[in-house]
């Protein structure tokens, strides 16, 4: 399960803020899993994250907009591959066991922690630059 550790920070604060609290709320969904939290428990929580991630994955395009960020396009890819996983896994949450659940899981704390070490580093690297104020 990923726990949150500095590597993953991309020193742009914002971005850290929201990055910690979809690491908690992946954390309490291993949480509403082991716990054998029942169907509307996990869902709820499933909701819940991808309701986080929604609302990051925007305010990171708005600032790519705003800042003119020369590889939106490529970092808006990742964003919807993470984005169909949560989608599949809200849209089959009545048909599929805890097993599933636990690979798609598997699966989105992988994709986040190769995003955010490779693709968000970058972006945060060219925010901090771009923010920076004039000397
Ligand atoms: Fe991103
Ligand atoms: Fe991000």
């Amino acid at each position: 399960m990923i726990e949150w550790n500095d590597s993953l920070l991309v020193g742009y604060e914002p971005i850290d803020a929201e990055h910690k609290a979809l690491v908690a709320l992946i954390g309490e969904l291993y949480g509403t899993l082991r716990a054998g939290g029942g169907r509307d428990t996990l869902e709820a929580a499933l909701f819940d994250l991808a309701d986080h991630v929604a609302a990051h994955f925007n305010h990171e395009n708005d600032l790519m907009v705003s800042r003119r960020y020369p590889a939106r396009a490529d970092h808006l890819l990742e964003h919807r591959i993470l984005i169909d996983q949560l989608d599949t896994v809200l849209d089959t949450i009545d048909l599929i066991g805890d097993e599933a659940v636990l690979d798609a899981l598997s699966f989105i704390e992988r994709w986040f922690a190769d995003h955010v070490h490779a693709a968000d580093a970058r972006l945060g690297a060219f925010l901090a630059r771009v923010d920076r104020p004039d000397p």
